[in-house]
């Protein structure tokens, strides 16, 4: 149950960029579930979808500035920014049917030159357009309750948080007491997650159970009665039971997502995460954000070298206009002035990279998607479904999984 509405507890998680589409959401809440969208690079999603031209609008304006290491004259235009999100989450709310919910994952490190300005109209733009719920993710958000507070959806629609600790949590309940709104639901992901982690590089240190464990506790020792999702490396419906026998109100799942047809992954990309075994992923610290990452280490954005495009998206820019890729990308090119082409070892360019699908994020357990399909004569592996996927979590039992009908 989250609040009046009864559901199959499995949420997919958000997959930047627009790796789950609407097209996955919207089946996920088809089949009872909680589907995400993503609001991440929003223009280029929305271009690519809606035949929009929001990027190249923006490149134009900006196009000047491409050889300056100081973005800061790069902003977004906060109308159009309302307006893609308004578009592409219209879009999605318009077509839902079923008994689901299709709700928007929301990251703050986004910070588009503007954090607190783009922000808030990303949040209020997603309630104008009718989403359902807003998971807050990739920051501590200690601020977004108060942004949306005045909105009149701040009380109807579900708002979540996605933790790694009890102290993040902590954080945000002593802030949104203020608010007199406590969250609907609490994500709370371990180490083994895809994206971004809430971990330092030490991650290995740390378990999803015990966790979610000290959470539930504090909870419980101080009456708060809120819904607790765990999330990374659930990969069987065996594990998601496991942690729903120990009080999890539903469990948050997205790699064994990343492999079917709904998913925005190109079709050569979804081979590349079938065919990886252990050694070829990797968590890293080339992401601009400050956050470690798990990757595929054959990911073509590690090393790449490529001019910040930050005058067509400038996401990760901060409040002043920089970005830790533009830094490192101008450090190698004062040590090679006359190279052609370079290689940035330090950082990648996150939206560049993100956009173009050639930064292969994935959870731990990518490694095992093999053992979820079958393996064709040409050495391809067969794409899933997500009904077929969900239903597995639904109702395979102990560590089995169920393999597709051969196509
Ligand atoms: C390809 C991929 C992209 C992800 N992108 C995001 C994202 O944009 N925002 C976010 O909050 N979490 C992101 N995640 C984390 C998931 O939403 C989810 O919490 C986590 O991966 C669940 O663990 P699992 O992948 O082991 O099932 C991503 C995960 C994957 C696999």
């Amino acid at each position: 149950m989250l609040g009046k509405r009864e559901l199959v507890p499995i949420m997919v998680g958000g997959m930047g960029v627009d790796i789950s589409t609407s097209s996955l959401a919207l089946e996920v809440a088809r089949l009872g579930g909680v589907g995400h969208i993503s609001d991440a690079m929003i223009h280029t999603v929305c271009d690519r979808r809606y035949d929009t031209s929001y990027v190249k609008e923006k490149l134009k304006k900006y196009k000047e500035n491409a050889d300056n290491r100081d973005k800061s004259p790069v902003k977004f235009d906060l109308g159009k920014l309302a307006e893609a999100t308004r578009l592409h989450i219209g879009k999605a709310m318009d077509a839902k049917k079923g008994p689901g919910l299709v709700f928007v994952n929301c990251m703050e490190k986004l910070t588009m030159n503007a954090p607190k300005e783009t922000l808030a109209v990303r949040l209020k733009s997603a309630l104008d357009a009718g989403i359902e719920g807003i998971t807050l993710a990739a920051g501590l958000h200690l601020a977004s309750f108060s942004l949306i507070e005045d909105h009149p959806r701040f009380r109807d629609a579900f708002l979540g948080i996605i933790v790694s600790s009890l102290r993040a949590l902590q954080l945000f309940i002593r802030k949104t007491a203020r608010n007199r709104r406590l969250p609907d639901y609490v994500v709370v992901e371990g180490p083994l997650a895809g994206g971004h982690l809430g971990f330092g590089m030490d991650w290995a240190k740390y378990d999803l159970a015990t966790i979610v464990a000290e959470i539930k506790a504090w909870l419980s020792a101080e009456k708060l009665d809120i819904p607790l999702i765990p999330a990374g490396g659930i990969f069987t419906g065996g594990d998601a039971a496991a942690f729903l026998e120990n009080g999890a109100r539903a469990v948050q799942v997205a790699t064994r997502f990343t492999v079917v047809e709904e998913a925005g992954l190109p079709d050569d990309v979804k081979q590349k995460y079938f065919k990886a075994s252990e050694s070829n992923i990797e968590v890293n610290q080339i992401s601009p954000t400050g956050y470690p990452m798990r990757m595929l280490t054959e990911s073509p954005a590690i090393g790449a070298g490529i001019r910040p495009n930050c005058e067509a998206y400038g996401y990760i820019l901060n409040g002043e206009g920089s970005c830790s890729y533009i830094e490192a990308h101008f450090r190698e090119t004062g040590r090679n002035p006359d190279a052609r082409r370079i290689s940035v070892k330090e950082k990648t360019c996150l939206c560049t990279q993100m956009r173009n699908f050639n930064l292969w994020t994935c959870g731990h357990n990518t490694y095992r998607l093999k053992d979820t399909t079958r393996r064709r004569d040409d050495g391809s592996y067969q794409v899933l479904t997500a009904e077929h996927v969900f239903r597995d979590y639904q109702y395979s039992a102990g560590d089995e999984i169920a393999l597709p009908a051969p196509a």
